[in-house]
């Protein structure tokens, strides 16, 4: 089959662009509102696109709260979730009103940040410290408004729980990263295998 998306002809129940781009990476953002409330949402939407510097981001479906407080504060911390995270990242997802918080809601709690005010989910195996370099309007060819604003921000800091270093490397298996499919399909990367680059010439 083939579609066009701006048709809506896959013929389908459900639009599977999301599903093709998958897995997906989670990204738990954690924000401050302008008043100090705190935030926390999970986006899939989410990856890095730089690593000199390193530069991460998110994309909102309009100007959802994670969005707005980046926006205003200048900041969001990026929690990494691991498939034991699965029930709460979920629950921190369910559309509060601004202003309450998730981490409640969710029954976590809250550590303090090193470089940036928003705090990041304690007991996290890893979190990256953002402050928001840009906010992005995309538009698509027909200068049509995209619903989606891009939040980038580059990592001032990066915590790493000690447990998930193992021979000086990350240990992946343990981090055991949860990830987005489509639908309401999720995975967990329990699957790891090591290639190394082919030489050239
Ligand atoms: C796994 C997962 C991934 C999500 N990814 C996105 C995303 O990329 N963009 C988005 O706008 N909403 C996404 N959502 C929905 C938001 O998390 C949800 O709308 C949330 O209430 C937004 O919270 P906030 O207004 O506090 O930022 C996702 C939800 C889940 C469960």
């Amino acid at each position: 089959m083939q579609y066009e998306p701006r048709l809506r002809n896959h013929g389908l129940p459900h639009d599977p662009f999301k599903a093709l781009i998958a897995p997906r990476p989670i990204g738990w953002i954690s924000t401050l509102s302008k008043a100090g409330q705190p935030n926390l949402a999970p986006y899939s939407f989410f990856n890095a696109f730089s690593d000199r510097p390193p530069i991460v981001g998110f994309s909102s479906a309009g100007m959802k709260d994670s969005a707005i407080n980046a926006q205003d504060t200048g900041e969001f911390v990026c929690n990494i979730v691991m498939k034991s995270d699965t029930a709460a990242m979920s629950q921190s997802s369910a559309p509060y009103p601004h202003g309450v918080s998730e981490f409640e809601k969710a029954g976590l709690e809250m550590e303090a940040s090193r470089l940036v005010k928003a705090p990041r989910v304690k007991g996290i195996a890893a979190a990256f410290e953002c402050k928001v370099t840009s906010l992005v309007p995309m538009h698509g060819v027909a200068g049509n408004d995209a619903t989606y604003v891009l939040v980038l921000g580059e990592v001032v800091n990066i915590y790493i729980d000690d447990d998930f270093i193992k021979d000086r490397r990350i240990d992946s298996a343990k981090m055991n990263h949860l990830a987005r499919l489509g639908y309401m399909e999720y995975a967990a990367v329990e699957n790891i295998f090591w290639l190394d680059r082919p030489q050239g010439g």
